[in-house]
């Protein structure tokens, strides 16, 4: 009996010194530990041998235990070392490798908000932003335009219901400002606004740009003086302006203003249709009878205001043909302003 467990045991050591993988460990430990194992099946010997034998060799077969299950864990703890080892050499990411990164670069449209922003905040104006479902209060009625006025049919409305619309104009601000803020106001508002419109130079989304100045003595030469500085920094220094008279319901009186075109510099060119000039914006006195529904004294103040799409200025700007364009997110057109 004790030369068969010698037997056994040796063979068991044996097979661990083999052994080149953990899984070929696992195997040998239930071949000869696991319950029905050939170590533990000698116990069931144990019946076998004379009373006064056994507890020498209970004590053989735990020792034999023992010394197998010694080999087993020091043999897996350095088969598990060199499998961790080759998996991460096997599994290493070479980041040294060269890669060909794809650079972001900023929409036409943030590129132009953003110089806007600065050429405005160089004059004094701080920067609000407003709802885009606005109600009809703020979009309409405040800025003189009552429901069932004509007037309305100048914007082609998305109603969301009676009361609220997609706005279709950033002047909805005005009123907000001025409802809440006595003057001085000086405050530019860039917005997505919304209109029923579609073509090659009308898109069903576009985005504004308003200006709000509202303060004791503010006059059309204010206006004048602010709107030309805004187009030579945004276009070039020898960029000129021109009003024309307009309507607006809520400014009195209304303006229209062109610059020079800065394609061809006033010569007259495809851009500005031989004329020279590009209308790109709808101003004004904002109307004394605005400012009162808003709550502000019109004999003490008076204000210009003026508004003009963002998407016209980039497209003069880089020359951009269709204003669908700028919603495409085409990377062959984005990938020019970079
Ligand atoms: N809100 C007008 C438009 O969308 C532009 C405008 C703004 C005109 C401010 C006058 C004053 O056409």
């Amino acid at each position: 009996m004790t030369e068969k467990l010698d037997n056994i045991k040796n063979a068991a050591l044996a097979s661990v010194a083999e052994a080149s993988t953990t899984a070929q460990l696992a195997a040998i430990r239930v071949k000869y530990l696991g319950k029905s194992g050939e170590i533990s099946l000698i116990m069931r010997d144990m019946a076998n041998v004379p009373k006064e034998e056994r507890p020498a060799l209970g004590k053989l077969v735990n020792e034999a235990k023992g010394e197998v299950e010694t080999a087993l864990e020091s043999k897996f703890a350095a088969l598990e070392e060199e499998e961790k080892s080759a998996r991460l050499k096997a599994e290493a990411i070479d980041i040294t490798l060269p890669v060909t990164p794809a650079n972001g670069g900023l929409h036409p449209l943030t590129l132009v908000r953003r110089q806007l922003i600065d050429i405005f905040a160089g004059m004094g104006f701080s920067v609000a932003e407003g709802p885009e479902i606005e109600s009809d209060l703020y979009n309409f009625q405040l800025l003189n335009i009552p429901k069932d006025h004509p007037s309305r049919d100048m914007q082609d409305t998305f109603y969301v219901n009676d009361n609220f619309v997609l706005r279709t104009q950033t002047s909805a601000m005005q009123a907000r400002i001025m409802t809440k803020t006595q003057p001085p106001i000086r405050v530019v508002i860039p917005g997505k606004v919304y209109r029923s419109d579609d073509d090659a130079s009308h898109s069903p989304i576009f985005n504004q740009f308003e200006g709000l100045a509202v303060d004791e003595h503010i006059t059309m030469g204010d206006l004048q003086g602010c709107l030309t500085t805004f187009a030579k920094k945004i276009f070039s220094e020898d960029t000129k302006i021109r009003l024309r008279p307009s309507y607006f319901p809520f400014t009195e009186p209304s303006v229209e203003v062109d610059v020079t075109c800065s394609m061809c510099h006033g010569k007259g060119c495809r851009v500005c249709k031989g004329t020279g000039w590009v209308e790109i914006l709808g101003a004004g006195i904002v109307n004394p009878a605005v400012l009162e529904m808003c709550g502000i004294d019109s004999k003490k103040y008076s204000g210009f205001a003026f508004g003009f799409g963002i998407d016209r200025i980039a497209m003069i700007k880089y020359g951009i043909p269709n204003i669908k364009l700028l919603y495409e997110n085409d990377m062959r057109f984005l990938a020019q302003f970079n």
